[in-house]
């Protein structure tokens, strides 16, 4: 099995000194709604801020593992970074302990659909809960059970709306309101839209900031980035640069 390995000394990015690893987790029933996308995303994005950042790939198709294989062929990016590596769900912990051991800031988990069997044991050892979904209704019943996974357990968790259309708002502003009102979950502070990027990034191994840094896509996942480590109580860079 593949490891989590410690960054070589002296490389960027250099762990949070005394954080523990923060877990959170990437879930959803339902195939296709951008689990791996925004776990790849995410954990981009935390390198660039300057986290260690890793991902945990639970998911048999490999997504983000053949993700990662493509990212090394890139001459333009680290492809080091964020490491990924996968493991049966059966042996998660064992995964999560290692990236603690190494000294990892952030881990994301890019879990399979119908994870059921496990589901319960990942949200708890999960600090946070993503849970990402079309603003489709059938894609929103969908993932009520994840939701209700979250609140049995009392994690903190948000739904992310994903693949929203641009020019349709009505649509978009319907979901939230069925998920905050009908189903009194949060929502995180950011939708990200339907947008071509995603799918050319994915393709590429690279994440949206690094394929089209001043797309919209990158500026979407900027912001759900910003607004997650908020949530999660981590600093970010911004404000880290604001009270210095
Ligand atoms: N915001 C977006 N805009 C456009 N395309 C997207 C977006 N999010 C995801 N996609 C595309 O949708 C498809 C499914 O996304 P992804 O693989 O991330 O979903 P998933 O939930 O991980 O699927 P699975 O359940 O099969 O693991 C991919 O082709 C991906 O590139
Ligand atoms: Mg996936």
């Amino acid at each position: 099995m593949r490891v989590f390995p410690p960054y070589p000394s002296g490389q960027t990015p250099t762990a949070t000194p005394n954080q523990p690893l923060v877990v959170v987790s990437v879930m959803a029933r339902k195939g296709g709604t951008g689990k791996s996308t925004i776990s790849i995303n995410l954990a981009t994005e935390a390198v660039k801020n300057g986290l260690k950042a890793g991902i945990l790939d639970l998911d048999p198709q490999a997504t983000a593992e053949n993700w990662a294989d493509e990212r090394e062929k890139s001459e333009t990016v680290d492809s080091s970074q964020p490491v990924v590596r996968g493991a049966k769900p059966s042996r998660f912990e064992m995964a999560i302990a290692e990236a603690d051991n190494s000294g990892y800031d952030v881990l994301f988990i890019d879990t399979p659909a119908n994870s059921t069997h496990a589901a319960t044991d990942i949200v708890k050892h999960s600090d946070y809960i993503l849970i990402p979904t079309t603003p489709g209704s059938f894609d929103i019943e969908a993932i009520k059970q994840t939701m209700r996974l979250a609140k049995e357990q009392e994690k903190p968790a948000a739904v992310v709306l994903n693949k929203c259309r641009h020019n349709a708002p009505i649509q978009t502003k319907s979901a939230a309101k069925k998920i905050s009102k009908d189903h009194h979950f949060p929502i995180a502070g950011e939708i990200i839209c339907n947008r071509k990027a995603f799918d050319d990034a994915n393709e590429k191994g690279l994440g949206v900031q690094e394929y089209a840094p001043r797309s919209k896509a990158a500026e979407e996942i900027a912001g759900l980035y910003n607004w997650l480590m908020i949530d999660l109580g981590l600093e970010t860079e911004q404000e880290a640069a604001l009270t210095a």
